[in-house]
């Protein structure tokens, strides 16, 4: 990881203007970066603001207060939008309302034509794109047969066509089946195996523990931040904000209770199987000698 961040938000605070004069105040002073390459989660009780930051991440909201640069820019330089959009795309909850056109490489060619891109090169692009998502199959489909996790592949290929650097996915699994989950988590791995960074918001503690860095809001502003395995340490704090920990954790802090030999900061299953086989090992020498 390198430190210059793609993505610097810097004390933004914002609230949504329901009428003339009556303001919900949402995002309250965050600070956070984004640097190439990570993974980075989102966590938060509903309504605490993760919706609203991740759209400050590609100017699609801008703050009241503060600033958002992408790679420098500034998300208020309305010229340079494009720009902007085409190194942080966003995917969002409900896949049918990201599809835009008739044929699969129409939708996916949907963003191409807005920043100008030549056929030549929007046949690679595609080609690229759908490739990355497993979908060139479908390329001459209607969208609309496709599953809802097929559907969100299409809309990751939407984006990857306009190669950017960060995808930013907003509960992009929670409409899913368990099937279509897996799709697109497998998908979201490769693309950041291969240097794609990426930013998403879930309510999936196990996708949490698989991310570089996670970021947990309250009441629109960042309340704790660290890896997957220093924020779910907190157990206590999470359960105040209504969060949830993976299995692993509180699996582990519950068999810790009892057996104090027992490591309760784990949160991958595949540790909970190895620290259950490493106590019994020393139990087993340790009735031995
Ligand atoms: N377009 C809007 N107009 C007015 N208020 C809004 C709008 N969108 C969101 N809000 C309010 O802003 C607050 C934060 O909403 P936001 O969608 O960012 O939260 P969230 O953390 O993404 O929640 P969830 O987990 O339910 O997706 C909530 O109180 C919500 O009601
Ligand atoms: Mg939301």
């Amino acid at each position: 990881m390198s430190n210059q961040p793609i993505i610097c938000v810097e004390n933004v605070s914002f609230a949504y203007q329901v009428n003339q004069d009556q303001q919900i105040p949402v995002l309250q002073n965050v600070s956070l970066e984004v640097y190439p390459g990570e993974y980075l989660a989102i966590i938060g009780h509903n309504g605490s603001g993760k919706s609203t930051l991740s759209k400050h991440l590609n100017g699609i909201l801008t703050p009241l207060e503060g600033n958002v640069l992408v790679n420098g820019i500034n998300t208020r330089d309305k010229g340079r939008i494009h720009e902007v959009r085409s190194r942080v795309g966003m995917v969002f909850q409900n896949p049918d309302n990201q599809i835009v056109a008739t044929i699969v490489e129409d939708d996916v060619a949907f963003g191409l034509e807005n920043i100008g891109v030549f056929a030549e090169e929007m046949k690679d692009r595609i080609d690229f794109a759908l490739d990355a998502v497993g979908m060139s199959a479908f390329r001459h489909r209607p969208p609309h047969h496709l599953s809802g996790g097929q559907k969100q592949r299409i809309a990751i290929a939407g984006i990857l066509a306009m190669k950017p650097q960060c995808l930013v996915l907003d509960e992009a699994t929670s409409m899913l089946d368990s099937y279509g989950r897996q799709d697109i988590l497998a998908v979201v791995r490769k693309l950041h195996r291969e240097g794609m960074t990426i930013v998403t918001v879930t309510h999936h503690m196990s996708e949490v523990a698989e991310a570089d860095r996670v970021v947990v809001m309250e009441a629109g502003k960042v309340v704790l931040q660290g890896t997957p395995r220093e924020v779910f340490a907190h157990q206590e704090k999470l359960k105040e904000l209504h969060l949830d920990v993976p299995d692993a954790s509180r699996i582990a802090a519950l068999v810790h209770s009892e057996y104090p030999a027992f490591n309760p900061n784990l949160i991958h299953n595949e540790e909970v199987v190895a620290e259950v086989t490493r106590v019994q090992i020393r139990e087993v020498e340790a009735s031995g000698s």
